[in-house]
């Protein structure tokens, strides 16, 4: 079991973060004890398969199960969890455990930041990206409008819980949308990226990719610890994501982490239209990304997905800004107008796919 415990800024909390087998035995039970009531937050997927374990996890608690999907991150559902909070009378002193993937993980932290102007949270993940990525770091959001995360606040668990037992149930397309998150930590961090170069003819593998999350975890945490707040090198956990985002709302097909995965390697080529680049390892890290893809998808044409991206959270002003890889390790953040994005993308579109 590896256990990391680090201070949250501007406060006199810290958030323990558990990963390994048996994180949701002891490790949870230890991490739920100091509250008078807890409130569980999940998805109705997750229930079906896990409810039992909920249950006999959080005896006489209020466990409720949102609809699954990327579609019922909304305000709406948030406004009803936040109800349903008011209902079972949870106090200041009380906690809320979200279970599930980063839909759940992501509304039900936004619920416990807001509730009573900020409550105990507890994140459980049960996909993996969620346990690479979206359960660490306190970023909690809903969609909004057609925008991907626009309603949010920084909100940091008290404790996360990442055991592997959960990922056992995982579908394939969820699996390859963990690879997503895993690969852009990959390009962002050289001893990831060998692993995943070693590992390539097994990123399909949860066994393998299960082995990798603590890596992950110990990455990500690395990063959040020096920007908590994304002023300055959390940025670079944005890589691909401005493209990504806009094809993931606008094409629906695609998974978050397909979307990446597509993200990293259009921003690639874009970013060496104008910038000096490692183009050898830019070859090596779209290579990766056609493995974790299975083959890059036919495209359709994509300038009205496109168009989502001029309302990105990390815009400035009137321009697209877009977090690309440049090199191993390195990657670069910069603005543009947005016909010059969307003629960029396209071209690196017709290119690749
Ligand atoms: P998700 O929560 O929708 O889960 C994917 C599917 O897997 C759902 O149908 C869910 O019911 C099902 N599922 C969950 N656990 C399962 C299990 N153990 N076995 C079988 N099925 C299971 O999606 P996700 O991929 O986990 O997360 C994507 C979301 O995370 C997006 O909204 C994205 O914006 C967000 N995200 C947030 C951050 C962050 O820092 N907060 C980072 C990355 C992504
Ligand atoms: N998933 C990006 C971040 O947490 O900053």
């Amino acid at each position: 079991m590896r256990e990391w415990t680090f201070s949250v800024q501007k406060s006199a909390r810290v958030c323990n973060i558990f990963c390994g087998e048996g994180a949701r035995e002891e490790p949870l039970a230890r991490a739920v004890a100091p509250y008078r009531k807890r409130f569980v937050f999940t998805d109705a997927n997750v229930h079906r398969l896990y409810g039992n374990w909920i249950r006999a996890a959080f005896p006489e608690t209020t466990v409720v199960a949102m609809p699954a999907g990327e579609e019922y991150k909304t305000p709406e559902t948030l406004l009803s969890l936040l109800r349903a909070m008011a209902q079972a009378e949870l106090h200041r002193g009380d906690c809320l455990i979200a279970v599930g993937g980063g839909v759940a993980g992501d509304i039900g932290g936004l619920a416990a930041a807001l509730y009573m102007r900020g409550i105990a949270c507890i994140q459980v993940p049960t996909t993996l990206l969620a346990q690479v990525d979206s359960s660490v770091g306190g970023k909690t959001a809903v969609d909004l409008g057609g925008v991907k995360n626009l309603v949010g606040a920084f909100w940091q668990p008290n404790t996360v819980i990442a055991d592997p037992v959960f990922l056992s149930t995982l579908p394939p397309r969820e699996i390859r949308c963990g690879l997503g998150e895993i690969v852009k930590h990959g390009a962002l961090h050289a001893p990831l990226f060998s692993r995943l170069e070693e590992g390539e003819a097994r990123l399909s593998e949860i066994g393998f990719l299960a082995s990798l999350v603590e890596d992950n975890i110990a990455f990500k945490l690395s990063v959040v610890r020096e920007d908590p707040e994304e002023n300055g090198i959390r940025k670079s956990l944005n890589l691909g994501h401005t493209t990504a985002h806009a094809l993931e709302l606008s094409l629906k097909t695609l998974s978050h982490g397909e979307c990446v995965l597509l993200g990293i390697v259009l921003e690639g080529e874009l970013a060496q239209e104008r910038l000096d680049c490692d183009k050898e390892y830019l070859r090596r890290l779209r290579t990766i990304c056609a493995a974790a893809l299975g083959g890059f998808p036919a495209l359709p044409p994509l300038r009205e997905a496109l168009r989502l991206a001029r309302l990105d959270k990390k815009n400035i002003g009137e321009e697209v800004t877009v977090t690309a890889p440049i090199g191993m390790g390195r990657y670069a953040v910069f603005s543009l107008p947005w016909e010059e994005y969307a003629r960029g993308i396209e071209r690196a579109g017709r290119k690749i796919c």
